[in-house]
């Protein structure tokens, strides 16, 4: 386990690594020994899929990915798996219908690892440190850009935005400054905007300014907060009995989301008291695992849903890091 991903493919460059997070706590919750069907519903470059099909041979994998790069990506880093791994473009808000008919019901694992790849991150314009244009979809097909909702909405619309998917506490002050900075040009490039942002609201700790309001937008363009809550409900759908449900988020937006859901489920009901985060040692290694928070669930094993859970084995792996 944890073995670095061998780049097979020809396109794969080095710096679009990406190192996947609490690998062992995910593979270990998964229940590997049972599970012989696992939908991967954000893929990336496969590296959470290729420590799974590498525990056990006769798992079989189904990857979804919204952005049809890393999809490619990683069927080329994947290929050495053939037909154990087949791969579908789309969001996950959509499992219903990107999940054949036939397998609803009878999917023992689905993992979720959310937000973004480092390499998307560098790559396709999400960054305020690099100059790309303001675009910020992870699926070219979506209409709607970056760009359009800072050039076309209100200051108010605006404010609400950051305020509400980048708790930006001086989003009145940034909103202001958009909207004004509009009037005169459009703002279509990611430092344009990083700029204006920067001259309504100064730096505060170790935070950039535009910090909040890149996650703001990145989130409102891609509808994230709505995708997850109802690839969620299909997730509970699709899981078959004592099916587990694995997700990871990396901000509090979607954490509250994650715990929100599966408490109030009818059909889940949380394994470990506890989120799961990184070793110190993870953390130290790769630190986009200091944020991420994975929370596991657990499908009833019968149709009556949790009234009858006492009588299940409960037969959970011993978790590696659990905290607070
Ligand atoms: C953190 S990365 C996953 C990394 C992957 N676990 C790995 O080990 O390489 C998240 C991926 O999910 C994709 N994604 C984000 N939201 C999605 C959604 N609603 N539906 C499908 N894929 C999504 C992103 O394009 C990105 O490739």
């Amino acid at each position: 386990m944890n073995k670095p991903l061998p780049p097979t493919g020809s396109s794969l460059r080095p710096d679009r690594a990406h190192e996947p997070v609490l690998v062992t706590d995910v593979v270990a919750h998964l229940k590997l020994t049972e599970a012989t069907f696992v939908v991967d519903a954000t893929l990336g470059l496969g590296g959470h899929s290729a420590q799974i099909l590498d525990a056990n041979p006769q798992v079989k994998v189904i990857g979804i990915d919204r952005d049809p790069g890393a999809l490619k990506l990683a069927s080329e880093r994947l290929a050495s798996y053939g037909s154990r791994l087949t791969t579908r473009h789309g969001n996950f808000a959509e499992l219903l219908t990107l999940i054949p008919k036939a397998a609803h019901g009878k999917v023992d694992a689905i993992l979720m690892d959310l937000g973004l790849s480092s390499w998307q991150l560098a790559e396709r314009g999400f960054s305020f440190q690099t100059e790309a244009p303001l675009d910020f979809r992870l699926d070219p097909d979506d209409e709607r850009t970056a760009a359009d909702i800072v050039n076309e909405a209100s200051e108010g619309e605006l404010a609400d935005l950051l305020y509400q998917y980048g708790e930006e506490r001086r989003s009145r002050r940034i909103a202001k400054a958009i909207v004004d900075s509009a009037k005169e040009a459009p703002i279509d490039t990611t430092q344009r905007l990083a700029k204006v942002i920067q001259s309504a609201a100064h730096r505060q700790g170790r935070l950039h300014p535009a910090t909040k309001s890149f996650q703001a937008l990145r989130i409102a363009v891609n509808d994230e907060l709505g995708s997850l809550q109802r690839g969620l409900a299909a997730a509970e759908q699709i899981l078959a009995p004592g099916g587990r449900l694995l997700v990871i988020s990396f901000h509090s937006l979607e954490d509250r989301l994650v715990k929100e859901f599966i408490n109030t489920s009818k059909s889940l009901r949380k394994v470990n008291k506890k989120v799961i985060q990184a070793s110190r040692e993870e953390s130290q290694r790769n630190p986009r695992a200091r944020s991420a928070k994975l929370r596991v669930a657990e499908k009833a094993s019968n149709s009556k849903g949790l009234a009858d859970y006492g009588r299940t084995k409960r037969s959970e792996a011993a978790p590696s890091s659990l905290r607070g």
